[in-house]
């Protein structure tokens, strides 16, 4: 087994910042050290295979993504990045998990598509992985395949209130799928948005000759999610299921995620970095000479982007620091804008839905601890520790302490770069985060004790990465 030494780094916990080394013997972290520590008297950098010298660098846990969606099938096309290069690009970022999501559309046996992404996933993964389920149209035997699959460390389950025909389940089938949570102590995850609404929105605004990306944004105004967020709550309330809101933008919605929280519920969400930085004005609003107005389909993702004079980027950086929102994830569904976002020109409402961040959560939510937005024990907290709990493997993942893997990054504040689709490892023709300067840089990575990422040079393979079987939130109050 393979010894490495990380020396004279800050270790960096959710709990608090620490200068020690850290020694993990083959994949597993062995010991945290004061600096220069010796075992049994002799010097411990003697007696192991590799010292990697952090000095003026950050030792952290590494990132964890409860949100991403590889080749995901939506819109009439497929999420452009593979298993392989999408968990390639993660690990570029210094994130060494992602929760990803099995799809059951209306009419599809869960277990079924469940073994079905197994396959997609076997062999091809560069960092670990789990699975949360989508469940779509909520029948009956779809409540019967949740028992197998929290067996098989599939513990939370994702319902859509949008997307009739796709994803949608009514409100019925909503609440016996929150009941069945509640009997097994599994998640709800909830696509919070009124779809009837925003189908009806959708439709004037065709009629109107509004069809560019744009009023993809106007047609799901604040209310929709607002609403959707407290209906979830009050039936998460009604069947006691946990409950967890993903992609969160609306201030509204943090409210009543804030409410909820405050009458005692296990009521959690997540937002993601197009929400702290991204606005309806300035992306989905966007003219280039390349695309016209159509250049806002490169942000097209639901929930949108909103409105920047409205406030609610700043109030979500709010609900980060009050602990309102815990989890930052990236909802990595990326489109390139050939062939795909294309498919939408001249009617929004076919744009395929999604943005692909997953190469640069970290460095994005590092620029918060840059402005003075959070803490540096917070960013990790937000980007690894809590994802961990949250989904039931805290203390393998989401933590520098003895007996968890080894996933570490090394990350250098005093780094440098740019964000660009000419530099970027994920699967798209074009970036998010053109343009974005980011200080600080992910500069080494491993993923339980194998240096996978070294200086920004990709050493891992294809096939490094497993599944893990998760065990029910750790975070339920
Ligand atoms: O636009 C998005 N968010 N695409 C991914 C699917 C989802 O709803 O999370
Ligand atoms: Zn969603
Ligand atoms: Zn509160
Ligand atoms: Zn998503």
């Amino acid at each position: 087994m393979t010894k490495t030494l990380i020396t004279n780094g800050t270790v960096v916990n959710a709990t608090g910042t620490v200068a020690a080394d850290v020694l993990i013997d083959g994949e597993q972290i062995v010991a945290v050290l004061a600096p220069g520590s010796q075992l049994l008297g002799s010097d411990l950098t003697q007696s192991v295979d590799t010292v990697i010298d952090a000095a003026g660098k950050y030792v952290i846990p590494g990132g964890v993504d409860a949100h991403t969606h590889m080749e995901m099938p939506f819109g009439g096309t497929f999420a452009s990045d593979t298993f392989e290069t999408g968990t390639r690009a993660a690990a570029h970022g210094g994130t060494t998990t992602i929760v990803d999501f099995v799809v059951q559309y209306a009419g599809e046996n869960p277990i079924d598509q469940y073994a079905l992404w197994h396959e997609k996933a076997a062999g091809n993964c560069a960092i670990d992985y789990g699975f949360h389920q989508i469940l779509s149209d909520v029948q009956d035997s779809s409540l019967d395949a949740m028992d197998e699959l929290i067996r098989e460390g599939v513990t939370s389950f994702k319902l859509f209130m949008a997307y009739k025909g796709v994803f949608l389940s009514d409100d019925g089938q909503i609440v016996k799928a929150m009941q069945k949570a509640a009997d097994t102590g599994s998640m709800i995850m909830m696509h919070a948005e009124n779809g009837a609404v925003i189908d009806v929105l959708q439709q004037q605004a065709l009629a109107r000759g509004e069809t560019a990306p744009y009023y993809h944004g106007t047609t799901r105004p604040w209310q929709t999610e607002a609403e959707a967020t407290h209906r979830a709550i009050v039936y998460a309330g009604m069947t006691g299921a946990p409950l967890y809101v993903v992609h969160v933008s609306a201030k509204q919605a943090v409210e009543e995620i804030a409410a909820a929280r405050d009458r005692g519920q296990n009521v959690f969400a997540e937002t993601c970095p197009q929400y702290l930085y991204l606005s309806l004005e300035e992306q989905l609003g966007a003219q280039s000479d390349e695309w016209g107005s159509f250049e806002g389909a490169k942000w097209v993702c639901s929930t949108p982007l909103r409105s920047r004079a409205e406030g609610h980027q700043n109030h979500m950086w709010q609900g980060l620091r009050t602990n309102d929102l815990q989890v930052i994830s990236t909802d990595h569904c990326p489109f390139c804008m050939k062939g795909q976002k294309e498919l939408g020109r001249g009617d929004f409402a076919k744009i395929p839905n999604g943005i692909g961040s997953v190469e640069h959560r970290l460095d994005l939510i590092y620029q918060g601890v840059v402005l003075g937005e959070i803490s540096l024990p917070r960013w990790v907290e937000l980007t690894s520790t809590t994802p961990a709990r949250m989904f039931g493997f805290y203390g393998k993942k989401g933590v520098i302490q003895p007996g968890a893997d080894a996933d570490v990054v090394i990350y250098d504040p005093n780094a440098h770069t740019t964000i660009s689709a000419a530099t970027h490892h994920m699967n798209m023709d074009y970036s998010a985060w053109e343009g974005f300067e980011i200080d600080g840089g992910v500069d080494t990575v491993l993923s339980r004790g194998r240096m996978i990422v070294d200086k920004g040079a990709y050493r891992g393979s294809k096939g490094d990465g497993s599944f893990i079987k998760r065990g029910l939130s750790q975070y339920l109050v």
